[in-house]
Parts: C-alpha cells; structure tokens; sequence
C-alpha cells in the first residue's frame, strides 16, 4: 500500500493522474502529451526514469496542473505549451496565429528545393500569410543567402511572427515582416522580381466540419477562405505571375481536394507548369507553379531591394 502513497507524491503519479485527465480530449495519445508538458515542466536534462521517481517541487506541480487543466479544457497541445518546432526553428505559438503543421514542414521543404533549382544569387522570397512566420523563418535559417518578405493581414499574428524573428535570432535586414492583403502592399520595386512566392493561405470551406479543437481555438481567420475554400488560392495564384521574375515560381499548400481547381487556376494565370505534389500522408497539397517549364538556372540577378 505504502508505494501508492509514495508514488502518488512523485512525477509517476502526476503522470498518472495527468494521463487519466486527459483521455477525453486525446484519446489514445493522452500518455504522451501528458508526458510532453511533463518535460516542458521538469525539463529535459535527467534521464525519464530518474525524472518520474523525483518528487516535484509545488510550483512545478501547479504548473503542470494548470497546463493540464488548460489542455483538458481542449487548448489545442501546443497553444499550452507554448512553443513548438518547424523544422529549423522552435517557434512561440499561441492564439494569434494558427499552429505551423507538419505538412507545411514539407511545403517549405519543395520551396527551398525549387529555390535551388533556380540557381539565382541573393534570391527574393515572399510568404504571404505568414501567420507566426513559420515559412519566412525557416526559409532564411536554411537558406542565409535568402532575403524573405512575410506579409500578414493580422496584427496579432504579424507581432508574433516580429517575435519569433527575435527569438531565431534574425534581423529585418534577413527577413522583413509587413502588414497587409495579399500583394496589396508589396514595395512597387519588388513587381516582376521575386524569386518565390510560397503562401499556406486559409483553404477551408466555410461549411466544412473541422476537429472542433481546431475551429475553437485557432484563428478562424486562419483557416476559412469561402464556401469552396478557393477565394484566397483564387487571389494568390491569378495575381502572382505578374510579382514573379520571369523565372519565378508559386509553391502554395492546398487542401486534399483542390488539386484539379488549382492547376486549373495557375493555368489560367499564365504559368506554363503547375503541378500538384503529395503530402507524406498521400494527399495532394503542395502546388507547384512555374512561369517557365522546367527548373534551373534562368538569368543574373539583379540588386537585391
Ligand atoms: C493557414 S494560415 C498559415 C500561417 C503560416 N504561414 C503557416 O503556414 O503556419 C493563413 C495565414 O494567412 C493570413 N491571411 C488571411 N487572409 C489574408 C490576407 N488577405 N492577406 C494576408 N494574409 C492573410 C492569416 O491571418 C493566417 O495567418
């Protein structure tokens, strides 16, 4: 009897207690995310084993309480803990901006690799709809060479990216951030010369059933773009020939099911390629498309802005 009451007191019968707690928001996974705000809690040096055998101070524990309470409330796991990583970058994520997902991991992942295709020095990158700057920050840690322009049209969620700039330790000389719709506020000096546009706009149908920890908690700003989810991919991708140097290319994130209405919508732009390319899990999302047919190197650069 003696070990329930002695185990109660240390981070194994917090975990417990947590794990139980949690089961109605995250189900099978209810084990796991309490042990990832257990780390964030108690850290991350001392092996597991050694960690759940530590009694935890009352700060700690009431810390870690109250991150749990948040995420049985249905906080979105993330949003609790705080911060969270992109690929490069560990980013501050909260109820500004929507929460950088894996698949937009693989987004930036075919935008570098037509970056390089490209084969310009200095090149100009702009995101449209940077959110917490997911993709702009990225791109310009992987790529130094790389001056990136991220555009927001929420306030909120354009300070969280200036935040996140701060924290990943980058200067506006690196990667700027501006307020704005789209291309509406683009510097003139930047019409016909960027390099890459890379955009994750909101793809979502208005009528779509969304995971409920996603519509009520995450921007719905964000996520939300008409009743066929295309209004903002309509915008970007008719728009975003004339922005683009000649060789330039668009590599936009899209929902499962628009790939036939986006290479649809580059073709009627004027891009001579589109094609649309999996996500790990085997659905179309990644829109590539190209004012020329095939990648490489087209021309000298130009000053950079
Ligand atoms: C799906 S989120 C992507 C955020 C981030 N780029 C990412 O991948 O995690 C779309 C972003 O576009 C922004 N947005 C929505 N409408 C916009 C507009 N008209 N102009 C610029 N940004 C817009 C939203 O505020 C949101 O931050």
């Amino acid at each position: 009897m003696v070990p329930v009451v002695a185990e109660g007191r240390n981070w194994r019968g917090a975990l417990v207690r947590a794990t139980v707690r949690l089961e109605p928001v995250a189900g099978d996974g209810a084990e796991r995310e309490a042990r990832w705000l257990l780390r964030e809690v108690a850290g991350v040096e001392r092996a597991w084993p050694v960690l759940l055998d530590e009694e935890p101070t009352h700060a700690d524990l009431a810390r870690f309480d109250s991150m749990v309470d948040r995420r049985a409330l249905g906080e979105p796991l993330q949003y609790v803990i705080g911060h969270w990583p992109f690929r490069s970058v560990d980013l501050i994520v909260d109820e500004r901006a929507l929460i950088p997902r894996p698949e937009t991991e693989q987004v930036v992942e075919v935008a570098l690799a037509e970056l390089d295709g490209l084969g310009v020095a200095g090149p100009v990158v702009v995101d449209l709809g940077t959110g917490t700057g997911a993709i702009a920050l990225s791109i310009a840690v992987e790529r130094p060479e790389v001056w990136v322009l991220g555009i927001e049209a929420s306030r909120p969620a354009l300070e969280l990216a200036m935040e996140n700039r701060d924290r990943v330790g980058l200067g506006v000389k690196r990667v700027a951030f501006a307020a704005g719709s789209w291309f509406s506020m683009l510097p003139g000096d930047l019409h016909g010369a960027i390099d890459l546009i890379v955009t994750n706009p909101p793809y979502v149908a208005t009528g779509d059933d969304i995971d409920p920890s996603v519509r009520d908690w995450e921007p719905s700003g964000a996520l939300f773009a008409g009743v066929d989810g295309l209004d903002d991919l309509r915008v970007t991708i008719s728009q975003a020939p004339e922005w683009l140097a000649p060789h330039g290319v668009l590599v936009a994130e899209i929902g499962a099911t628009q790939s036939d209405a986006v290479r649809a919508l580059a073709t009627d732009a004027g891009f001579v390629h589109a094609e649309v390319r999996p996500d790990f899990a085997g659905h179309d999302r990644i829109l590539i498309a190209r004012r020329h047919g095939a990648p490489g190197p087209r021309q000298e650069r130009r000053s950079v802005p």
